[in-house]
């Protein structure tokens, strides 16, 4: 793992911080004049069923067998792990910008490393400041996040989705750390709906600081594209050797440029960010380039 970059800068225009269905939930409406009209015969009830908390949700037996793909655990001197603080740090002030919550960390092909980086910021940020960090695998085909921690077995999403079950007793916690993971569950892969997702996220916002999605790739797959249109914001992951010029210029015009914060370059040898910022403005200009980073 060498180094990443945070090279495009935040799009402009501020997030409307959205309501969710909760408030509905937690604020009833009294019309007037009812509580005075209320029959006195009338049971209520004394106590209510409680959804279980995210401080309920059981631990993550953890026991990473890839510490290399994990490295912001084990090994925060390297050179992989700084560039993700810096990432994190910028992130951080992006959302007090920009008031969202939820991260999509996608790219345009398989490898390039989206996954790695979804879990290494997930794990960053939730170190930093303690903030309630959730990190969902999204990526139903393969739950790699979920084998990251060793959770494939257990129920989430796809659970969730499918039963209509609210999300949080499908959660998991990672010991010693304020990071809470969503796997993908069991069950047929269903096709994510967008509508379902955001339901979803909004849901889960009211509990969580970040929530940092990983995807599979944004231009081949329906899930993909159901994710970023749920999600407030996202980041693009390219890597030098993997990412086909043309299918990130394709992606790029595929996506809602709105909410793309930038682009992580993985895996780069090349010390100057200035390669890809110069990339992208070509690709942005419609010009030629060669055929992949
Ligand atoms: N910078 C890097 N240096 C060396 N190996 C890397 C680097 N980034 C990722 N890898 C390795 O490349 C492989 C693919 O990484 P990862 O699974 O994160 O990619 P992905 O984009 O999530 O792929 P997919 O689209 O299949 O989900 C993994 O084995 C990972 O350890
Ligand atoms: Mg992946």
């Amino acid at each position: 793992m060498s180094r990443f970059f945070e090279l495009l800068n935040k799009t402009a225009g501020q997030t409307k911080q959205r309501g969710s269905p909760w408030d509905l939930l937690l604020a009833p409406q009294v019309p007037n004049g009812d509580a005075q009209q209320m029959p006195s015969e009338v049971p209520i009830a004394t106590t209510v069923p409680t959804a279980p908390t995210i401080n309920e949700a059981p631990a993550l037996a953890f026991e990473p067998h890839s510490k290399d793909r994990i490295f912001a655990l084990h090994n925060d001197r390297n050179l992989a792990a700084e560039n993700i603080r810096i990432l994190a740090g910028r992130l951080n002030y992006l959302q007090r910008q920009l008031l969202f919550k939820t991260l999509l960390i996608s790219g345009t092909t398989k490898g390039e490393g989206k996954t790695v980086i979804a879990a290494n910021l997930a794990i960053t940020l939730a170190s930093r400041d303690n903030k309630r960090v959730l990190l969902i695998d999204g990526d139903t085909r393969q739950a790699s996040v979920s084998r990251l921690f060793n959770a494939e077995s257990s129920p989430g999403l796809n659970d969730c989705l499918s039963s209509g079950t609210p999300p949080f007793q499908f959660l998991r916690r990672m010991p010693t750390m304020s990071l809470w993971l969503l796997p993908v569950g069991h069950g047929a892969e269903t096709p994510l709906r967008a509508g379902q997702l955001g339901q979803l996220l909004a849901r889960l916002s009211v509990e969580f600081e970040w929530i940092i999605i990983d995807s599979a790739p944004i231009t081949l797959l329906a899930n993909a594209a159901a994710w970023a249109v749920a999600a407030e914001r996202y980041l693009l992951v390219v890597r030098r050797g993997v990412t086909p010029k043309k299918m990130f210029s394709k992606a790029l015009e595929s996506i809602d440029q709105n909410k793309l914060l930038g682009a992580v370059m993985n895996d780069c040898i090349d010390q100057s960010q200035t390669h890809y910022t110069r990339y992208y403005q070509q690709i942005a200009r419609g010009e030629d380039t060669s055929s992949s980073l």
